[in-house]
């Protein structure tokens, strides 16, 4: 029998049977399996001892009581018990060979990975950039964070609906519509429209603080707009075409798409529910002629309110992100929703989710999982907020263009002899992925100091070096005039013997744990790390092992470990969002 993709979970089930062959089904036993020390084994549960100790056992002699109840793994695992009662678990060679030999392809490794998730729906909410603005290089974190967390959910089972909440609605259009009206540039317009928008909003914003007149009459385009005017609809529709076709050619760059794009405008006529609703519970309140929400368990919140429509009766970001949780819980019947924003939104999310939890619970609704995924600025080398020279956020079109130019230049010093179209379409690869990816890299919570020089090294936790450690296990197998991915190459395999074969084979195995710690705190940088680790051990094993060597199953299973590595690091990166190369 071979073991289950996933042996951390496998083990976890293991220790709660024995438990409750002990009697002890409802006595609260969590077995904590974690990936181990490799020093001491593969895996450990250290459960037994915390659960010992408030039941007022000794936990070794209870560690033992479980470990006699675990028979039944001992075809597959050395177990031992450690310390004050720690159970190790350490994987046979013959069951590290099975797991390997059964997860064979990036398809496979997923159909192993899809009982995580299975049967759940995630409504992940990431990019929702506000219309008429330019993206800069602060959206690119929501984007790629958001996307790698689509993927692997995904991969883990999950139906994911994608949903772009863009910023369509609210008091900026008023300004903008003015400005159209105004002071329009024809030529500007046609040659860059979100550029020339821009440029509108900000020149009638100045003209509105110069001229309260000018104020004035933007606060009628709002008003017209907001009570239907079919000019200012138009205006508005064209507006939000111009910057849809922006968006979207940056989200063609980055390979990034959604199922819906329900923008803030979506909800203006699921705001009266909302807050009839509210009021009727008596959740939200009446404050100076706005509605708000304190509340009074909190801190901060019991002072600070939750104002959820303004003394003029406008709705506001809390209106439309009530309707929207409301809508997500309804429509899309989600069992988690999930909304990628920088941290500074983190109140405005917190007063959300309390507010929903209330509202749900005295309605009688069902309450998904709520996760603000919440993520750092990008810093220049200065430490400071990263700008170009003249002061202005770094247009994200600019910064991509530039990634791959600089790719290129490599690319060519590296291998002047490929085909310019080659060293082209690998520096799309090299480039766009370092940008990705040294985002990806990083505990998102973080800020991160954002370096050409990093991000593009061939040494270190970066794209490159994985990438390129991809090519060289293809080069491996063009080598002998086999794809990597011919099972024949492992045919007649044996067990993982050395010590750099055993190293590299535990450290597969373990691809399964990573993804549940990855998608269970929704952070990416969990997964480079490990693929960064894989590499390493990888490398570890080619320097001491040799591959091609006459004895056909030792080679057989050098080769099959070479396969094994290259589709875990590919199946790794393609859940990153990165494209991989067979050569570079
Ligand atoms: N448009 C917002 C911004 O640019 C982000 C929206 C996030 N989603 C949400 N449901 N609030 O800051």
């Amino acid at each position: 029998m071979s073991l289950p993709f996933n042996v951390a979970s496998h083990l976890d089930t293991a220790l709660r049977a024995a438990a409750s062959a002990l009697g002890l089904a409802d006595r609260g036993f969590e077995p904590e399996v974690r990936v181990a020390d490799p020093a001491h084994g593969d895996f450990q549960a250290n459960g037994a001892l915390a659960f010992a100790k408030r039941e007022k056992q000794n936990p070794r002699a209870f560690a033992q009581q479980i470990v006699d109840r675990l028979g039944d793994l001992t075809a597959d695992f050395d177990l031992s018990l450690a310390g004050p009662g720690f159970i190790n678990f350490r994987l046979k060679p013959t069951a590290l060979l099975a797991w390997l030999q059964t997860y064979d392809s990036e398809q496979h490794l997923q159909s192993g990975a899809a009982t995580l998730y299975q049967g759940q729906r995630f409504v992940v909410d990431f990019s929702s950039p506000n219309t008429a603005k330019q993206m800069h290089v602060g959206h690119i974190r929501g984007m790629v964070i958001g996307e790698a967390i689509c993927r692997l959910l995904a991969f883990c089972g999950a139906e994911v609906v994608r949903d772009n909440h863009i910023g369509d609605w609210g008091t900026g259009f008023g300004k903008l519509i003015w400005g159209y009206k105004n002071l329009r540039n024809d030529q500007a317009l046609a040659r860059d429209p979100l550029e020339e928008l821009e440029r509108l909003y900000k020149a009638a914003d100045a003209a509105s603080k110069e001229n309260p007149a000018t104020l004035d009459a933007a606060r009628a385009e709002l008003v017209k707009l907001q009570n239907g005017d079919p000019e200012n609809t138009a205006l508005w529709n064209q507006i939000n075409t111009i910057s849809a076709a922006a968006f979207t050619e940056i989200y063609r760059q980055l390979g990034i798409r959604f199922d819906h794009q329900l923008g803030e405008s979506f909800y203006n006529d699921k705001l009266a529910q909302v807050y009839e609703e509210l009021r009727a519970t008596q959740i939200a309140e009446d404050s100076q002629g706005a509605l708000v929400v304190f509340h009074p368990e909190h801190a901060r919140f019991k002072t600070q309110p939750f104002i959820i429509r303004k003394s003029d009766g406008a709705s506001n970001y809390a209106s439309t992100d009530l309707a929207t949780m409301l809508y997500r819980a309804e429509h899309f019947k989600a069992d988690a929703i999930a909304i990628l924003t920088d941290a500074r939104q983190a109140d405005h999310f917190e007063q959300l989710w309390l507010t929903t939890q209330k509202w749900f619970t005295q309605t009688k609704r069902r309450l998904p999982r709520f996760e603000h995924v919440s993520f750092g600025a990008i810093l220049g080398e200065d430490g400071k907020a990263i700008k170009t020279r003249t002061g202005d956020p770094i247009r994200l079109k600019a910064l991509l263009a530039e990634a791959e130019e600089r790719a290129f230049a490599l690319v060519t010093e590296k291998s002047p002899e490929l085909p310019e179209t080659e060293r082209r379409d690998i520096a799309n690869a090299v480039g766009i992925g370092a940008v990705r990816y040294a985002d990806l890299a990083q505990n998102r919570s973080s800020d991160y100091v954002f370096s050409w020089e990093k991000i593009l090294s061939f040494e270190g936790n970066t794209a490159p070096y994985l990438l390129y450690a991809i090519t060289r296990i293809h080069s491996i197998f063009r080598k002998i005039g086999l794809t990597a991915y011919d099972s024949a190459a492992a045919q007649g395999a044996t067990t993982p013997a050395t010590d750099g074969e055993l190293a590299l084979a535990r450290k597969l195995v373990s691809f399964a744990s990573v993804l549940n710690l990855t998608t269970a705190q929704l952070r990416p940088h969990y997964l480079c790390t490990y693929l960064y680790e894989l590499a390493g051990q990888f490398s570890t094993f080619y320097a001491a092992d040799k591959v091609i060597v006459d004895d056909p199953a030792v080679r057989a299973r050098r080769l099959l470990l070479c396969q094994r590595t290259l589709i875990v690091l590919e199946a790794g990166l393609h859940l990153l969002g990165l494209r991989t190369l067979e050569r570079m």
